[in-house]
């Protein structure tokens, strides 16, 4: 890691979170054993069109970056047949959770990348993205820690780069201290549009039959916390 402890706007320069949790046994470590290979995003840092990674002809790519057990990205997936996604997640019990989704509802549209979202992020071409989602990342709530936190000032360009013209960015937090600091940060990205209108655009999840937004695990758990869904365009 680069950067002291002192500079609490030093980027993020890696993943800071659990990789493991309890042993995986039987199916979902023989899907890490067999399936993972067959859906991965390919390894190495030679630049990649993510379009080509997947078997059918798409209209549309998405990329959710910490999908933690997955549900909110296999349910875009299956509403969302034509569209590919690409998703982020290095907790490998994450992982292992998302391939059985994969295996039982049969997505051939989802890509998976079991490891930190940036150095794979380096390797995509501008404008490739038609939406980005960030759910509930870690807050990491301590001043000093500030740095590690997903989505800032040393992270938003860029997010801000992958995205075409229109493209959104779907963001929630229910930590108060990162919203002020997520809208601050992308406020102050001139290519950013928010797009709230009035508070009901922020407390309540944007989800509708034509256009959902499925709650992930964490939003379901935090009950205490109170959620905010925030939604940006790319100029
Ligand atoms: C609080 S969890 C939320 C998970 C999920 N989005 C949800 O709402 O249930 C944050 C997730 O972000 C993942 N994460 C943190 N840093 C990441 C990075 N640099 N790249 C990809 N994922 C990351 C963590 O492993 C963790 O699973």
């Amino acid at each position: 890691m680069t950067g002291g402890d002192a500079d609490p706007d030093a980027p993020a320069r890696r993943f800071f979170g659990r990789r493991k949790g309890r042993p995986l046994r039987g199916r979902r470590q023989a899907l890490l054993d067999t399936l993972l290979p067959r859906v991965s995003v390919p390894a190495g840092d030679e630049p990649l069109d993510p379009k080509s990674l997947f078997p059918m002809a798409i209209d549309a790519v998405w990329l959710e970056i910490g999908f933690g057990g997955g549900e909110h990205l296999a349910q875009q997936a299956q509403a969302r047949p034509k569209t590919g996604f690409i998703g982020c997640e290095p907790f490998v019990n994450g992982v292992a959770s998302l391939l059985g989704q994969i295996e039982e509802q049969r997505l051939e549209n989802v890509r998976v990348h079991a490891d930190d979202a940036g150095p794979l992020i380096a390797r995509l071409p501008d404008g490739c993205f038609d939406c980005l989602a960030i759910l509930f990342p870690d807050p990491w709530p301590k001043r000093r820690h500030w740095r590690r936190r997903v989505i800032g000032p040393a992270t938003l360009p860029a997010y801000t780069r992958i995205l075409r013209p229109g493209g959104e960015f779907r963001i929630a937090t229910d930590h108060a201290g990162y919203l002020e600091w997520i809208l601050r940060a992308a406020t102050a990205q001139p290519e950013l549009d928010w797009l709230a209108e009035s508070p009901g655009d922020w407390r309540a999840r944007p989800d509708s039959p034509h256009d959902p937004w499925p709650a992930t695990r964490y939003e379901r758990k935090s009950l205490a916390g109170r959620p905010h869904f925030l939604t940006f365009r790319r100029r």
